[in-house]
């Protein structure tokens, strides 16, 4: 079977596909045959020797397909059945623990970027019965972590307002849970095409933030001087641009780190709003498929902005590494 795995040495020139040998599975495991996986900042990290992982490494954390086989003891799925992997493995309901943290799919463990995966059967989900393969396999990731941030962390309700900040995977994920609670879109990005895309998924407001250096002050024009609600944090470089347009009491849910990790910020903006500033890890197993139901019940569709096939690998990574994307970018096996 094919893997796409990175050779000997990091980086994204080194990332190839390799034979591996179809794995077997246990008792209590399934093997899926994979239809299609979706790309993270998470993969790139990995690929550029960010954790040290050990070389050669197959990657891959975010995977669709069809269930080929069950172990004996497996009692939640049958042949045939699509299913998405579910990332953090052992956090499967309730509050995260320390130790969970360690069953994280794609950072060596259990790898998904292969024609067949064999997984426990309590890291796989069925998938909302209106997506393709190829769509859910954009839910492990980006999915879950737009509907913790939104649902279970940020508690957006009809009628607030929430900052997104730049369109990749997570925020247009955020965009389409938040609209479907009725509540109110800021979204920046560095490109007006991808800003008037956002306004046809029914974003209220977008800020180019290239052009717009202070964009937190628009964040205020928008909201009457107010500030919002609930803001995603993709960028902790702009943490402080982005607590400048909070309303008091407001949330920050920090997600990402797309700006570098070290913000010179002062606090004084988070003591006199009284803000809430919560990390998030992805989400668990049952928030999964909470989110599943919700995805269903209001035909929610993931954006999908390309399609690549095995045999554009490559170009596939390029285009993800370039940030051209506006959503998912999904690889078919
Ligand atoms: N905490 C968690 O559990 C968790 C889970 C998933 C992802 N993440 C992190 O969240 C971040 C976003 O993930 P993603 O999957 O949505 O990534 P993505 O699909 O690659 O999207 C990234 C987009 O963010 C925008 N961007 C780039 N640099 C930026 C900056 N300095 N400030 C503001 N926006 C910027 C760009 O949008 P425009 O082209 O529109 O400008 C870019 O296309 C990454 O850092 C990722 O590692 C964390």
């Amino acid at each position: 079977m094919k893997s796409i795995v990175v050779k000997n040495r990091y980086g994204l020139d080194n990332v190839t596909i390799e034979e591996q040998v179809i794995p077997t599975i246990r008792a209590n495991e399934v093997l899926v045959k994979v239809q299609a996986v979706s790309f993270n900042q998470l993969d790139l990290m990995i690929v550029k020797g960010a954790f040290g992982t050990s070389l050669p490494h197959t990657l891959g954390s975010d995977a669709a397909g069809i269930v080929e086989e069950i172990g004996t003891a497996v009692t939640n799925f049958q042949v045939g059945d699509v299913v998405a992997t579910h990332f953090i493995q052992d956090w499967q309901s309730g509050d995260l623990k320390s130790e969970d943290l360690a069953s994280r799919l794609g950072t060596s463990v259990k790898e998904v970027f292969s024609e067949y995966i064999a997984l426990p059967e309590s890291s796989l989900v069925k998938i909302p019965k209106n997506l393709s393969p190829a769509e859910a396999s954009t839910l492990p990731i980006a999915g879950l972590t737009a509907w913790e941030a939104i649902v279970n962390l940020g508690k957006l309700k009809a009628g607030q307002t929430v900052l997104l900040q730049g369109t990749g995977g997570v925020s247009i994920f955020a965009l389409q849970f938040a609209k479907a609670l009725g509540a109110k879109v800021i979204i920046t990005s560095s490109s007006n095409d991808k800003l008037e895309m956002a306004k046809k998924l029914g974003a209220d407001e977008v800020i180019n933030y290239a052009e717009i250096a202070d964009w937190q002050m628009k964040v205020l024009e928008f909201t009457e001087g107010k500030g919002v609600d609930l803001a995603l944090e993709m960028s902790w470089a702009d943490m402080g641009k982005t607590i400048e347009g909070m309303k008091l009491g407001g949330k920050i849910v920090v997600i990402g780190l797309l700006g570098g990790a070290n913000a010179n910020l002062s606090v004084f903006g988070i003591l006199q709003k009284a803000l809430s500033v919560l990390g998030s890890q992805v989400g668990s197993k049952s928030s999964f498929e909470v989110m599943n139901k919700a995805i269903e019940v209001n035909n929610i569709k993931p954006v999908v902005d390309k399609e690549f096939t095995i045999n554009q690998l490559s170009e596939a990574l390029a285009y993800f590494e370039e940030g051209k994307h506006f959503g998912k970018v999904v690889l078919e096996f």
